[in-house]
């Protein structure tokens, strides 16, 4: 049984144990701890690592339907002449958004909500926006199983980052807390968001409560895996889980709602969760608003790059380009050494020319010059540790000075109370990627598509998304001197002209896959919420 916080560390942003049992042995106590540590620890490194699977998933999959119609490959003999001074309005404008809007409001046929006896507990996982957009899904998944949702437990991800794990050790040896098998740590949810605004925000829609009712506590509960991009049909009949029990635990939150053929206003609620109720915690919001406005100060304009040129992912897709040898040695150890990463043998040089690899530090800056942004422009990273650090870095450097990092924006004492956690320095990436004049992302993954679908929702503000497989082709040709970096412009542009985020409906699934397996070639509703929450109309507009 679930029991809520028995265990408050002294800083209130944290972390709540949940011991299952406890036990009185004092004599093997310490030994014990050794042992459990041990296990907590595993487990830790486990759950860490299985957060990043559904994300690190996508890495292979080529979504046909959106490379065939976005990607047009470099006219190399008709040749467009941009100019070489690129006007501003091109480089920083929204695309031409013809009219659309936001529209959240429900239909005429939408009911008030109803205050129901019967509860969902949810165990919310993954990174910050695998959890957001799962936590979007439950809202929608409990409006449609008439449930009361209770305030989701967030995965605590970033363990290894957190300082304060030394002082939990030397508790279980001082015996204040014992850490037993099946410990789990989890975050509160009000340290990453706005607890009320998200229950007052949704008031209409389902009801939602802080806690389990005390009685409740102890009732029998239906542990639920749901059925990864179910359809509302399926939760209709898992309805029947009420005749048996009050409270339903999922377990497992992201993915569990199918993109496409869901009723309008299951839709739109789903917006309404994501884009309105769950605005992060006010430190958070107000300190990410602060770092924009220093941004904007500092020198107006700023692209925000989502560079994933991070440790775990380079190891996950064997993509070693550029790299020492003795580095992708270390790659490839991490690699051998996730059990629950599939794949381990991968031939570096297809992964790269197939476009599933992150771009380089390098590669990007040559992109962005070649898109025709001056080396004045100011960049903000928004990302976690570079790998590499400064040595692949500076070869972005060196083609734009104006790179910032939060380190460099916000100042010690500002970051402090967030430093140590991964969730948190993550929402402020967030709102400054969100309020970027323009978003690049360096690969594709849940921050990217998230960030994409948001500024797709807030008026199609420009997001330039790489087309990695024709990048790649033309880098080859540079190192190999068959091309010239001036050269480039002719072909960047013209291959860029639709990827920039212009107002689209969002894509089906690849042609000529059936059955479930269709479901993960989608688009993501949250990457493109056009045709539900976007409209042109003035009907349900916000
Ligand atoms: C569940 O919700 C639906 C739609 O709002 C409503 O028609 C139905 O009466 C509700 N059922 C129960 C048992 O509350
Ligand atoms: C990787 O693939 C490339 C191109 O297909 C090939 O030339 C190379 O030999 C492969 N490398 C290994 C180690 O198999």
């Amino acid at each position: 049984m679930v029991q809520r916080g028995s265990f408050h560390p002294r800083n209130s942003s944290t972390v709540r144990f949940l011991p299952r049992k406890s036990s009185p042995l004092a004599l093997t106590f310490q030994i014990f701890c050794i042992f459990a540590f041990s296990v907590f620890l595993f487990l830790l490194v486990y759950t860490r690592n299985s957060l990043e699977d559904e994300q690190m998933q996508q890495t292979f999959l080529p979504r046909k339907s959106q490379s065939q119609s976005q990607s047009q490959s470099p006219q190399r003999k008709v040749g467009l002449v941009p100019s070489p001074n690129i006007p501003d309005e091109q480089l920083w404008d929204a695309p031409f958004s013809y009219g659309l809007h936001p529209c959240i409001k429900p239909t005429a046929k939408y009911k008030a909500a109803i205050n129901s006896e019967r509860y969902m507990t949810v165990r919310s996982n993954g990174g910050l926006n695998q959890m957001r957009t799962g936590i979007a899904d439950m809202v929608a998944v409990a409006r449609v199983m008439n449930a009361t949702l209770v305030i989701p437990q967030l995965d605590k991800r970033s363990f290894w980052h957190d300082s304060r794990f030394v002082s939990y050790y030397s508790l279980c040896f001082t015996g204040m807390s014992l850490i037993t098998w099946g410990t789990t740590l989890v975050s509160v949810f009000s340290d990453t968001f706005d607890e009320n605004y998200f229950i007052k925000t949704l008031r209409g829609d389902i009801q939602i409560v802080k806690e389990l009712p005390k009685e409740l506590e102890t009732a029998p509960r239906a542990r639920k895996h749901f059925t990864s991009w179910a359809s509302v049909g399926y939760y209709e009949e898992t309805k029947q889980l009420w005749k048996d029990y009050q409270v339903i635990h999922v377990a497992k939150s992201d993915s569990r709602l199918a993109n496409n053929d869901l009723p309008v206003d299951i839709q739109r609620l789903r917006c309404r969760a994501l884009y309105q109720a769950l605005r992060f915690s006010p430190p958070i919001e107000s300190l990410g608003k602060k770092l924009v406005e220093r941004l904007r100060s500092r020198g107006g304009r700023y692209i925000a790059l989502h560079l994933r040129y991070e440790k775990d992912m380079l190891s996950f897709t064997g993509c070693t380009y550029g790299l020492t040898d003795s580095q992708s040695e270390e790659l490839k150890i991490m690699r051998e050494n996730t059990n629950h990463w599939k794949v381990k043998r991968i031939n570096a040089t297809e992964q790269r020319a197939g476009g599933f690899c992150p771009l380089t530090p390098k590669e990007v800056g040559i992109f962005l010059r070649a898109l025709g942004y001056p080396s004045s422009t100011q960049i903000y990273i928004a990302a976690g540790e570079i790998y590499g650090g400064d040595t692949y870095l500076s070869e972005l450097k060196s083609r734009f000075p104006n790179i910032v990092f939060k380190e460099t924006l916000a100042t010690k004492d500002e970051l402090r109370a967030f430093a140590n956690h991964a969730t948190q320095t993550a929402a402020l990436d967030y709102i400054i990627s969100v309020e970027s004049d323009v978003f690049v992302p360096s690969y594709s993954g849940n921050m990217a598509r998230a960030v994409e679908g948001h500024r797709r929702f807030l008026g199609h503000r420009k997001t330039i998304s790489p087309d990695r497989k024709g990048l790649v082709e033309i880098f080859d040709e540079l190192e190999s001197g068959e091309l010239e970096e001036s050269s480039l412009p002719h072909l960047v542009q013209p291959m860029h002209l639709n990827r920039q985020g212009a107002p689209r409906k969002r894509y089906g699934p690849s042609p000529g896959i059936k059955g479930r397996g269709r479901f993960r070639t989608e688009e993501s509703f949250y990457e493109n919420p056009y045709p539900e929450c976007i409209c042109n109309s003035k009907k349900h507009s916000e």
